[in-house]
């Protein structure tokens, strides 16, 4: 901890309290040798990562995590395992895993090269325009953008996923995706999430025949925990981009489904749309947190440049001396993630049609600025001019991947359908979902989407625009060499639930499964709310409630599936247990 950031923090009782708790971690310090941010495994922890020295992999999913495993030790490196994953997860959890939707990958070369990210967000189609979520009244008809044709963005990930092999990868797009057309047509067994997932959200899903057909049985009911899924339409689908390539994908049969699908139910996506589709290749956000390199995904994601913000703001208070999810720690973090969300909501949009602000919003003297506005003692309240609570809707869900090899390539990639199983609407012949990801964009400045949040003019909706996004694949840096790789769903949590796990393992020296599955905060300015989930203590609550959080006790938070690289090259795999499915495993 630096002196110079301490003399920010207001309050005497504070800066006593932090002072003797300085020279407190210093004693300690000096008796015990202080493992690099818990690289030590030692027998007395609760929880532990999965180790190994040449490949590691967390997914979400067993099947995902072994298909990728298989690549690294045929010799195939990260790139080539993070797309083969990507494609598998389409097949085994629809939920999320998707060739409807997008998302961004992170790539950290073992070579040090500049890490890059491949943008392969949805795009608005050609005939989107602002008002289309609102009525004659100019008032929002929030369905529309969640549950309609109108709620499917262009697709990206097949082109994405296609992108980063060509870029870096070693294998062909055929053999990538061999897996995911094995495990689609002669299908896999079911676990408790998969049949639990499509019990809940059967009232949305079952409306449409295509989508009542491809995930539930004849009679109507779900697969069961054991048996077997096959799924024959999503097989051929993922058979034509193995022969044609991408427009397997973007042209042809499966763009002929696509479009047809739209025009049934007056969607907005066209052949032109669909082949005009392009990824691009952007520079990740970059800030520095106490000597580490953070990247993270920049416009249109929000991700990386907020948690460069946030950290920038706790980089001058004394995280590590108070202690993890002490009341000291969680005020902090939320007073900066308040902050945070606020600036969201006015400057982030595509950087492709709006100037966004970034190298203010990420400078270390604006955090200064804003960090000099924090009272140690009373929260702020967010503005009350604002909306109320997200929208109640069946649980989210999107999916992150890390992968690390044995040259220390690292990827992290996050993608999506935006809600469970997107927008419920299956492309009729083609077996897979449609994303509802126009839901992202702003329907009506100041009116929040379905997480609540807030976006203005910047995110309006406007032709072949990509909707702001929170996905933040990160990985960090130690002296130049990839450290941290990490991701996470989870809608508007997904920016501080990567922020904590980061904070867990830089400041709290947690290893990276204990990092991982600690419990965790989260504030978006609005609604003024803090939520926790359990396993914060009911005095530390109470201590937040004293200074004027409204606290909300909010069930899991995030998936977040990380690796850490330990300075020996041991790799360390943390696998998120909030979902059932999660798994890290190595060589
Ligand atoms: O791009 C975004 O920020 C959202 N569409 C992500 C949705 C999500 O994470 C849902 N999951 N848990």
């Amino acid at each position: 901890m630096d002196k110079a950031p301490q003399r920010q923090i207001k309050g005497t009782r504070l800066k006593r309290r932090s002072e003797s708790l300085s020279a407190i971690a210093l004693t300690l310090t000096l008796f015990i040798a202080s493992p690099v941010s818990g690289q030590a495994i030692l027998e007395g922890e609760r929880f532990h990562p999965a180790v190994a020295t040449q490949g590691m992999v967390s997914t979400s999913h067993t099947l995902a995590t072994d298909v990728a495993l298989q690549v690294l030790k045929e010799g195939g490196n990260a790139i080539d395992a993070a797309v083969t994953a990507g494609f598998a997860l389409a097949v085994t959890q629809p939920r999320s895993g998707n060739i409807g939707g997008g998302g961004f990958m992170l790539i950290a070369k073992g070579d040090h090269s500049a890490p890059e990210a491949i943008d392969f967000r949805e795009k608005a189609p050609a005939a989107a325009n602002e008002t289309m979520f609102q009525d004659d009244n100019g008032d929002v008809v929030q369905n529309r953008s969640r549950f309609t044709h109108l709620a499917a963005g262009v697709p990206g990930t097949v082109a994405g996923l296609a992108m980063a092999l060509e870029r870096h990868g070693t294998l062909s797009l055929k053999q990538a995706l061999a897996p995911a057309i094995k495990l689609a047509r002669d299908g896999f067994t079911v676990p408790q999430r998969f049949t639990d997932g499509l019990e809940q959200a059967r009232p949305r899903l079952e409306r449409w025949p295509a989508t009542r057909s491809t995930f539930y049985k004849r009679d109507g009911s779900a697969y069961q925990p054991g048996e077997t899924f096959r799924q024959p339409k999503l097989a051929n689908t993922l058979q034509r981009i193995a022969e044609k390539g991408v427009d397997g994908f973007y042209q042809g049969k499966t763009a002929d489904l696509i479009v047809k699908e739209m025009e049934r139910h007056g969607g907005l996506i066209t052949k032109a749309d669909l082949s005009a589709y392009e990824p691009v290749v952007r520079s990740p956000v970059h800030g520095t947190y106490r000597g580490y390199d953070i990247y993270s995904m920049s416009p249109p994601s929000s991700g990386g440049t907020h948690i460069v913000q946030i950290l920038n703001i706790l980089e001058g208070f004394p995280i590590r001396e108070s202690g993890h999810n002490t009341a000291d720690t969680i005020h902090w973090m939320a007073e900066a993630m308040k902050l945070a969300y606020a600036d969201r909501s006015q400057y982030l949009g595509d950087t492709d049609y709006v100037e966004v602000p970034l190298a203010g919003l990420t400078s270390k003297s604006y955090a200064e600025t804003l960090r000099k506005d924090i009272s140690s003692e009373q929260a702020r309240p967010a503005s009350d001019i604002g909306p109320g609570q997200p929208a109640a809707y069946e649980s989210p869900e999107t999916t992150h991947f890390s992968v690390v090899d044995k040259w220390g390539n690292a990827v992290s990639n996050t993608y999506t359908i935006n809600f469970s199983y997107g927008s419920g609407i299956t492309v009729e012949g083609a077996g897979f979902l449609l994303n509802n990801e126009m839901d992202d964009f702003s329907a009506k400045p100041g009116v929040p989407n379905a997480y609540g949040l807030i976006g203005g003019e910047a995110n309006k909706v406007e032709p072949g625009k990509r909707m702001l996004s929170s996905m933040s694949p990160t990985i960090m840096k130690k002296q130049g060499k990839n450290f941290l790789v990490t991701g996470s769903p989870g809608g508007s949590r997904i920016i501080t639930t990567t922020l904590q796990v980061i904070l867990n393992v830089i400041d709290h020296d947690m290893n990276i499964q204990t990092a991982v599955s600690a419990p965790r905060v989260h504030h978006q300015w609005l609604p003024d709310e803090l939520r926790i989930e359990q396993g914060i203590s009911g005095d530390t609550i109470r201590l937040l409630e004293d200074r004027g959080h409204t606290v909300v006790t909010n069930s899991a938070m995030g998936a977040i599936q990380s690796i850490m690289v330990g300075e020996d090259g041991t790799l360390y795999g943390g696998a998120d247990p909030r979902r059932s499915t999660s798994s890290a495993k190595g060589y």
